[in-house]
């Protein structure tokens, strides 16, 4: 008989403090619960801004890959419809070409008789070279004397004086392509080569303000990357690091010798 209020109170005794013991634990959790709430208020702004950090860089890096695959297309198309041109070489120096009606491919008077006479007089139709120049590769035309710049400079109306980061013993010029080229930029270097170059985006903060930002942006990718940006991809030809087309091994030459022996 004894024993059993014995148990029970034992299991009194030791019922109370486990009771008080879970008290002081779940005190202990409901301090915790409230402490680690408040540090989730600031984790969960940082988790917002790091978030939203990551979608907007992930929006940039696609849109700049969608971009890029679509110049990529854009180029190759270009090269394809230039296999099939006609070309009308009825100019001592300039060359016109008819290419055949392609998709992404509108070209405009001033692109047609540009790509044709650096196709077939520059680069005597190495496909790869031009494509270089289409990305944007800083051309270096040597002992050419001021002759590329001169064609350039008077191929337009539209040509204007503009200044670049690049150096020109004299005015630097813009001319304006089409939407496929965007911008050809050209000038001279002390040893009077003519140096030229397609931009990727036209700086003219007044006529065109979006352009003009996207030129600063793409100059920023320049200086970070190392590259040149053109209208068709990005080159490593910088003003540093030049693409050199020798004049002499031109076609170009080889035409304006032949026609002074003829004449
Ligand atoms: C070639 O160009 C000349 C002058 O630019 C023009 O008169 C002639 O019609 C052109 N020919 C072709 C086939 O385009
Ligand atoms: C330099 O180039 C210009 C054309 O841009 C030309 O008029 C001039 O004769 C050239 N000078 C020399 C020394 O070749
Ligand atoms: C370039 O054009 C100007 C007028 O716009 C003309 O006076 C000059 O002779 C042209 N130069 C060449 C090399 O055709």
């Amino acid at each position: 008989m004894p024993p059993i209020p014995d148990e029970s109170s034992v299991a009194m005794v030791h019922s109370s403090p486990v009771v008080k013991l879970e008290d002081g634990c779940e005190n202990k959790r409901t301090k915790k619960n409230r402490r680690r709430s408040h540090h989730h208020h600031g984790s969960l702004k940082v988790l917002f801004y790091l978030l939203a950090v990551i979608v907007v860089a992930s929006a940039l890096i696609l849109f700049s890959a969608l971009q890029r695959m679509t110049l990529d297309s854009t180029l190759y198309a270009l090269m394809n419809a230039m296999l099939n041109a006609e070309f009308n070489v009825s100019d001592i120096d300039l060359v016109d070409m008819h290419i055949p009606q392609v998709r992404n491919v509108d070209t405009i008077a001033v692109e047609r008789i540009i790509l044709g006479t650096l196709y077939t007089q520059l680069v005597n139709k190495h496909g790869k070279v031009l494509m270089e120049i289409m990305k944007g590769a800083h051309v270096i035309v040597e002992n050419d004397q001021g002759r590329y710049y001169e064609l350039f400079k008077n191929i337009s109306c539209t040509t204007y004086s503009r200044i670049s980061s690049h150096y020109s013993i004299d005015v630097q010029y813009a001319v304006p392509q089409g939407p496929l080229l965007d911008t050809l930029l050209t000038g001279r270097t002390v040893t009077n080569d003519s140096w030229f170059q397609f931009e990727g985006a036209n700086w003219d903060p007044i006529d065109r303000p979006i352009d003009s930002m996207l030129h600063v942006l793409n100059y920023v990718e320049y200086k970070i990357r190392g590259v040149q940006i053109g209208p068709l991809g990005t080159s490593k030809h910088t003003d540093r690091n030049p693409l050199l087309i020798p004049f002499e091994n031109t076609h170009h030459y080889q035409r304006l010798t032949n026609t002074a022996d003829h004449v």
